[in-house]
């Protein structure tokens, strides 16, 4: 797996087999921060708020959360599904603790990699976390769970199977009604199945170099 490095300075990587990024190529810490945390996360005001999320991958978002977690003195459960684990040997090359200038979560920020799969663990009092080793397309996750959802697939362009009408349904059910789910993806053909899957959408400005985001309420 080659390591990138972005245009606000911090890593990502790229899946040569995809020909695909695992971040925008402008800012990976920039990116995650603006679609998941700053329009997703920080939408609601009061906690504890259940989190699913679609490609733990390096497990930057994951990371964000349970930092922004400490800072707002927030509860969280973290639910987290990935088909390709990374190896630790990858993650220890990435510098998402030292550009954010958190050294001091280098080690936290390997536990999330390092807990065994498909249970739950408490990483710190305001962060449990739990991590499923499965493909999205055969699991389920619990109905009516979940008050947020970070969906970050690989591009349509690429896995066009992840952005079905029928896996925007299993969000959609995942979902408490007033629940959101956020993603960096503006494309048409994604608003439309999620209005197939009973979303509705708000379309937001992008992280920097994508003109649009989505976030898509189940009311
Ligand atoms: C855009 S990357 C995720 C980035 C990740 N959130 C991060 O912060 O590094 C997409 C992730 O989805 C994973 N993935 C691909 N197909 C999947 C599937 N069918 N089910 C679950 N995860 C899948 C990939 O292995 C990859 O880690």
């Amino acid at each position: 797996m080659l390591v990138i490095t972005t245009q606000d300075g911090s890593h990502t990587l790229f899946n040569e087999t995809l020909n695909e990024f695992y971040h925008s190529d402008k800012g990976a810490i920039q990116e995650s921060k603006h679609v998941f945390v700053k329009d997703g996360l920080n939408y609601f005001s009061q906690s504890p708020i259940r989190i699913f999320e679609v490609g733990f991958g390096t497990g930057l978002n994951a990371l964000l959360t349970m930092l922004e977690a400490e800072k707002q003195n927030l509860s969280i459960y973290y639910e987290t599904i990935e088909l390709h684990p990374l190896v630790i040997e990858t993650i220890k090359e990435l510098n998402y603790t030292q550009q954010l200038g958190y050294e001091f979560c280098y080690g936290p920020y390997h536990t999330l990699h390092l807990v065994r799969w498909n249970e739950e663990h408490q990483i710190n009092k305001h962060f449990s976390f739990k991590k499923i080793n499965s493909s999205l397309l055969t699991y389920t996750p619990q109905p009516s769970c979940f008050e947020l959802i970070y969906f970050d697939a690989f591009s349509p362009e690429q896995q066009p199977e992840m952005w079905t009408k029928e896996v925007f349904r299993k969000m959609f059910d995942a979902l408490v009604r007033n629940g959101i789910l956020v993603t960096y993806c503006s494309k048409v053909s994604v608003q439309q199945a999620m209005k197939e899957a009973g979303f509705t959408i708000d379309k937001l400005p992008g992280a920097p170099g994508k003109r649009e985001m989505l976030r898509a309420h189940k009311k």
